[in-house]
C-alpha cells in the first residue's frame, strides 16, 4: 500500500490485515511506556485545513508511540492564510524531507490530488464529503471487538448522509467485510442517486428508523453537520430528534447484544440522546481508543521499512 487515500484502496485481506495490526498495536496503549521503534528516524506531517479534535490527536499519539518525529500544521496558523496555495504548501512541506503526509482538507479529493505532487505516503484524514478511511477502519474495529466477525451482521447508519464522508467510507469498509447495511435518513438528507448507489454497493435504505432498530447488531449515528448545510433540510431541531433521533425510548427497540456507535464529534440532544450516547451498549469511546491503534497500524503498513520487523514482532 502506497497511500491510504479511499477504503477502495484495501480489498478484505487489506483491511484485516490492518486491523490485525491495530489489535497488537492496542496492547501498547495498555502498557506503561507506550513507545515502540518501529518508526524511528521517520518524519509524519498532520496537515489540517479542517478542524479536528479526535483524528489530528489520535494520529499525532499514534506516530509518536512508533516513536517518529510528528509536526502538527493546520490550515489557520499556515502560510495558506496568506494566500498560498494547497500545492505550494505541500510542496513546501515535502521539501522538508517528510516520509508521511496526514491530509485533511475542506474539498472532496484534496488528499488524491496531494499524493500526486509528493513522493511521501499521503492518508486521507477527511476530505470534504468524499471520504474518511482510518474512520471507517477504527469503526470496524471497535465493533468486531464486540460483536466477533461482522460478515452477516446488520449495521444501521442513521442521520445527515447527504454530507458524511464516515457513510461513504464505512459503506465501503462495512460492504468489503460482508456486513448487510441499512442506511436511514429523512428524504432530504438521502443523497441524490442513492437507489442506483445501493443497487452497486449492495446496500439497503429506509426512512422509518424505529421499523430498523429492532433488526440491527450495531447503529451507528451521523452527526448533523450543520456547517455544511445551506439550505433547510428539517423544519426544527426536534422535528429531527423525533423522527431520527437515538432518544432513550429508541434505546428500548434495540436488541439487548446491539451496539450503539458514533464517530465524533456528537450533537447530544440532537442525533444522539444522552441516554444513548452514554448507555452500557455505547462504543463512542472505545472507538476513540481503536482510533490511536489502527492509525499505528496503518502508519506501520505505510512507512515501516522491511528491516523493520512484523508489527506482531514490534509489540511482542
Ligand atoms: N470523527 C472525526 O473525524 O472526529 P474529528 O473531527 O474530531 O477528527
Amino acid at each position: 500500500m502506497r497511500h491510504l487515500l479511499s477504503m477502495r484502496d484495501l480489498d478484505r485481506d487489506g483491511v484485516l490485515s490492518i486491523l490485525d495490526t491495530a489489535a497488537s498495536m492496542h496492547d501498547v496503549q495498555r502498557r506503561e511506556v507506550k513507545k515502540l521503534p518501529t518508526l524511528r528516524g521517520r518524519t509524519v506531517v498532520n496537515l489540517f485545513f479542517e478542524d479536528s479534535t479526535r483524528t489530528r490527536s489520535s494520529f499525532e499519539i499514534a506516530g509518536k508511540w512508533l516513536s517518529a518525529d510528528v509536526i502538527n500544521i493546520s490550515g489557520k496558523g499556515s502560510s495558506t492564510s496568506k494566500g498560498e496555495s494547497l500545492r505550494d504548501t505541500v510542496l513546501t512541506v515535502a521539501a522538508m524531507g517528510v516520509d508521511g503526509l496526514v491530509i485533511r482538507h475542506g474539498a472532496s479529493g484534496a488528499a488524491a490530488q496531494v499524493s500526486q505532487w509528493v513522493d511521501a505516503a499521503v492518508v486521507n484524514a477527511g476530505d470534504g464529503t468524499h471520504e474518511h478511511p482510518t474512520q471507517a477502519l477504527l469503526d470496524a474495529y471497535t465493533m468486531r471487538a464486540r460483536l466477533g466477525d461482522l460478515d452477516g451482521r446488520h449495521v444501521a447508519i442513521v442521520g445527515d448522509l447527504t454530507h458524511s464522508r464516515v457513510l461513504r467510507s464505512n459503506l465501503i469498509c462495512l460492504r468489503t467485510l460482508g456486513a448487510r447495511v441499512t442506511v436511514v435518513a429523512p428524504p432530504t438528507l438521502m443523497p441524490s442517486g442513492i437507489a442506483t448507489w445501493a443497487a452497486t454497493d449492495g446496500f439497503e435504505t429506509a426512512y422509518d428508523l424505529d421499523e430498523v432498530l429492532p433488526h440491527v447488531d450495531a447503529v451507528m449515528m451521523l452527526r448533523v453537520q450543520r456547517e455544511r448545510m445551506s439550505g433547510g433540510y428539517f423544519p426544527t431541531a426536534r422535528e429531527y430528534t423525533v423522527g431520527y433521533g437515538l432518544t432513550r425510548e429508541r434505546l428500548a427497540r434495540l436488541p439487548e447484544h446491539a451496539v450503539i456507535c458514533h464517530p465524533g464529534p456528537m450533537n447530544r440532544g440532537l442525533e444522539i440522546a444522552a441516554d444513548a450516547a452514554d448507555a452500557a451498549q455505547s462504543l463512542i469511546l472505545d472507538q476513540v481508543s481503536a482510533g490511536v491503534a489502527v492509525r499505528m497500524s496503518v502508519l506501520y503498513h505505510l512507512l515501516a521499512s522491511s528491516g523493520a520487523g512484523t508489527a506482531e514482532g514490534s509489540v511482542a
